[in-house]
Order: structure tokens, then sequence, then C-alpha cells
């Protein structure tokens, strides 16, 4: 155990790094579309919801676990969960604590290293002059691997490449500069996001175009803020609401766990842990839906934004959008945007890095800089396949299996470990223990029963999503013994490839047909990639439990 001595510089130190993990990506470019697709204000009482009897209880499940395992000299999850439930399988089980991460930072990475080059283009004037249609273009020509936008060759494998290096550089300094690096960004990111803000919300009906003379940045913000009650009864909208909570929050991933393990023995879990998932939360509702939509809205209106949110959204429109404030002020508004994106996602990015390094450290004594340079390039292994066929599908394989399925199988297993293996009654020990505030007794309860419950809805919804998310009428069908028909969209089809393989069936063009098999080669490989990282990282699980048992160590 090599790294007992190392810990968190300072309170304020942990709390930006805690916040900076889950303050991300997400934030301001998943919230905006997830909300603009489950109808705006249908969308938000869910996600409060979600985010008060989900997402706090994961919060306090993840930190407190994390310190725990931490007491032993277990800084990841499969041996955090070996040291709370006794059985050879929950090592395994925590395993996903190691692997949605790699999987995760090696897509991730490719976006922030979008953010770098945009910052890069912005400061250029790469986009001075041009139209709409062409920054969008721009950005489509990006990830098209071998195709230049610029003449800079292989810019997008170059950029991800160095952003990459720079996470694991970083990570290679140790907690140390994994907190200098929260204590700059996570200020600056607020700063940019708020200058930004204020311009977004101070743009009226200035930015109406002749094409769309009655676009209101305003519209924006009345559509995201105007509750609508009638949501509460639509399950869709909840399973979206939930699954923004655990990507936003970084719930279900391991990373909060191994960082909480380097928390001292007595530290506080439970104010500290609802001060970052709120720092979270201004975030990513004040400024995450302040930005991107009210601007989005206010030059090519609502119902374009409707239409088109997505999320390269934010690549494809907000550099012609600046372009509308004049040279100087795009270029400045490029620098503070896609800046903002960068030190959002590598404080995020940064997190994913130290799962992997905490348990190659714990288990099998590695020093830092191996540690870390493995990290990197276990990462450029998996990665390089969503660079280069992005356009086929692979980076949307990824985050679909590892930052989504994955998030919700983890969190509901972790929730049983902690409520009902470990005993709720310890675990409510643990996270009042060294606690500075009073929680509310009534949390007891709801991680008890109303967490792992939800947790097992939710997954159960996501698995059998009925056709066109019809429940009513599909829990009729069944009870009039007509069956269940399940949605495309449900797990189980997704793993059957159903909707694809009904596209292939009823095309007629050839090059379209090619298109489809290409696709269907392409997610086959990804999920083969990510299997293969599920099951490397299992075999050293597994070698460190032998090397375990050697020295007597093991518990099984
Ligand atoms: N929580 C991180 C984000 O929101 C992963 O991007």
């Amino acid at each position: 155990m090599s790294q007992k001595a190392e810990s968190w510089g300072s309170r304020v130190g942990l709390i930006l790094a805690m916040a900076g993990n889950a303050v991300g990506l997400g934030n301001f470019l998943r919230f905006p579309v997830q909300a603009v697709q489950n109808g705006g204000g249908a969308f938000i009482i869910p996600y409060l919801v979600c985010f008060l009897i989900m997402g706090i209880p994961l919060l306090f499940i993840e930190w407190s676990s994390g310190r725990y395992g931490g007491k032993t000299g277990n800084h990841s999850t499969p041996y955090i969960l070996d040291t709370m439930a006794k059985g050879r399988v929950w090592k395994y089980i925590g395993v996903f604590g190691i692997f949605t991460n790699v999987a995760v930072v090696s897509y991730y990475c490719y976006i922030e290293s979008w953010t770098m080059s945009y910052v890069y283009h912005s400061l250029v004037g790469t986009f001075n002059g041009l139209s709409q249609g062409e920054v969008a273009n721009f950005f489509n020509t990006y990830v098209t691997v071998g195709v230049s936008t610029t003449g800079i060759p292989y810019e997008a494998v170059i950029f991800y490449i160095v952003c990459l290096a720079i996470n694991t550089f970083i990570l290679s300094k140790g907690l140390g500069g994994i907190e200098k690096v929260a204590k700059i960004g996570m200020p600056l990111l607020i700063l940019f996001g708020l200058i930004l803000a204020i311009r977004g919300l101070t743009l009226g009906t200035s930015g109406a175009s002749d094409v769309f003379p009655d676009a209101n940045a305003w519209d924006g913000i009345n559509f995201l803020w105007t509750p609508q009650f009638d949501s509460l009864t639509n399950p869709k909208v909840w399973l979206a609401a939930a699954g923004q909570i655990f990507f936003t929050l970084s719930v279900g991933m391991g990373t909060i766990h191994c960082y909480a393990a380097y928390l001292k023995s007595k530290d506080d879990v439970a104010l500290n842990s609802v001060s970052a998932g709120f720092m979270n939360e201004f975030v990513e509702v004040v400024l995450g839906s302040a930005i991107v939509i009210p601007i989005a809205a206010g030059y090519l209106g609502l119902d374009w934004v409707m239409k088109n949110a997505g999320f390269g959204m934010a690549f494809q429109t907000m550099p012609y959008l600046f372009q509308q404030w004049g040279t100087v002020l795009a270029a400045l508004a490029g620098l503070f945007w896609f800046g903002l994106l960068f030190f959002a996602g590598i404080t995020s990015s940064l997190a994913m890095g130290t799962p992997w390094m905490g348990f190659m450290r714990d288990e099998f004594d590695w020093g830092r800089n191996k540690a870390a340079w493995s990290f990197g390039a276990l990462a450029l292994v998996m990665g390089l396949p969503t660079v280069f066929f992005y356009n086929q599908g692979v980076f949307d394989e990824y985050d679909y299996w590892a930052a989504t399925v994955s998030l919700v199988v983890f969190a509901l297993l972790e929730t049983i470990v902690f409520s009902w293996i470990f005993g709720i009654d310890k675990g409510w020990r643990e996270i009042n223990e060294g606690a500075d505030i009073k929680i509310p007794n009534i949390y007891k309860f709801i991680i008890k029963y109303i967490t792992p419950t939800l947790l097992l809805i939710v997954f159960l919804g996501a698995l059998f999503t009925p056709l066109d998310n019809d429940w009513s009428g599909n829990l009729h069908s069944l009870f009039n013994g007509n069956g269940w028909t399940l949605d495309n969209s449900s797990i189980v089809n997704q793993l059957a490839f159903t909707g694809l393989n009904q596209q292939i069936e009823v095309a007629t063009d050839a090059v379209e047909l090619e298109k489809l098999r290409d696709k269907k080669f392409f997610m086959s490989l990804a999920r083969f990639m990510l299997l293969g990282l599920f099951l490397f990282i299992s075999g050293i699980v597994y070698l460190a439990f032998l090397k375990r048992r050697k020295e007597g160590r093991a518990t099984l």
C-alpha cells in the first residue's frame, strides 16, 4: 500500500476537485439538450426530484463508502466493495468503477480536444465571415478524420493525443496536480459562464435575423422555466431526468469513491458531499441553461433549437452566433465559451483517471508515473476508434453503454451493497461520522428503500422500454394477454440491433445499405472493445486477488 500518506491538501481544494469532477461537459452540452428534448419546464420537476431522492443519497453513499475504503488503504471500487460486503463476487462488481472511467474518458477527451481546437480557431479567426452552414460544415469536416479543415493534417487526432497527454501529465503529479487545476479551472469556468450567461439573458430580440425575425432569447428561458406538471406521469421524462442526474453528478462511476478514499478518517462527508452536489447544480441549472439555449433561441428561434438540439449544436452554431457580436468580441466569446468547456471537461476527465491509478498503486505498488502513463496508454487504445470512426457510431456506442447503462447498473448494485449488505445502520453511522451538518433522518429511510426502488424502476424501464414509450397502452395490452412490445430504444432491442436490422431489411439503395452494414460492423467493434476492457480489468482484479491471497491479505 504505497499511497497511505497521500490525501487532499485543503478542504477548499477537495470541494473544488469534487465539484470539478461533477461539473463537466454534461452541464453545458448534455443538460440543455435533455431539457429541450424532454419538454423544457416539463423536465425540470422530475430532474429536481431525482436530484433529491437519487442524486443526494448516492452522493452520501459514495462519499462514505470511499472514505470507509480509504481507512483500509483501498482507493478504488473493487476492494472498497470487497471490504464492505464479504463474498468473492463484489470485487468484480467493483470493476464497473474502473471500467466506466476508462471507457468514458476515452471519448470524453475527444470532446475535450474539440474545445481546445475551437479555442485556437476562435482566436486565429477561422470562423470570421463564415455563414451558419459553413460553421456547421466545419465541425462535420473536423470529425471526418483525414479531411483537413485548415491545412493541419489529422488535426482531430493531433488535438486528441495532446489533450490526453495533458491529462496524463497532470495525473502523474498526483492529487496536488488535480487540486491545482481545480483551483484555477473552477473559478475561471464560473467567471466565463457568468459573462456569457449575462450576455445571453440580455440579448432579448436584438439577435433576431431576417430569416428568424421573431427570435427572442427569453423564449428559450421561458420554455425551460415554465413548469408543466403533466410531465410527472411521463416515464420517458423521468428516465431522461434520472440519466442526466447520474451523468452530471458523476455518480455510479467510481470517481467519487476514489476521491473520497483520500479523505482523512474523521473528515466530514455529509456537508462536503452536499456542497459539491449543490455547486454542480448551480452550474448546471443556472449557467448551463442560460447560455446555449437563450443565445441560440435569440438568433435562430426556439423552433429551430427544438428541431436541432443535439450534442454538436454548441460547436455547429455558437462560433457563428458569436460572429454577430463583431470580430473582437467573437474571438473573446469563443475563448470564454470553449475555454469554459475545456475547464469543465478536464476537471472531470482527471477524476476519471484516478480509480485506475488508485487500484494499480494499491495492489501492485506502482509509482504515480507508471500508473498515470499506463492509464493514458489504455485510454488511447480505447479512444482512437472513437476518433477514427466517429461518423460510424463508435463514439455513440461508448456513450450509450459506458455513460448511460453502466452508471445505472453500478448505482443500483452499490446501493444494495450499502443499504442491505453492509447494512443501513452501519452505513448511516459512516455517513454521520465527523459530519458538520445534521442530515434529516428521512434520508436513512430514503437510502434504504426509496433510492434502490427507484433505481430498479429506472433500470427495468430502460431495459424494457415499451413501443413509442407508451406505458399505459403496453400495460393494458400485457394484462389483456396481448404481450409487451419493446421500443427500439430499449436496452434489450439495442443489444439485439433491432432498429438497425429493420433499417437494413428495408433499405433498397445500395450505398445506403453499405452504410448501414458498416455502421453495424463498427457498433459491434465498439461493443467488442468495451467487453474486452471489462474482461481485461476483471483479469487484473483477479491477479490482485491472487497476490493478496499469497500475502495472506485476501478476505475470502
Ligand atoms: N459529471 C461529468 C459531466 O457532467 C462527467 O460531464
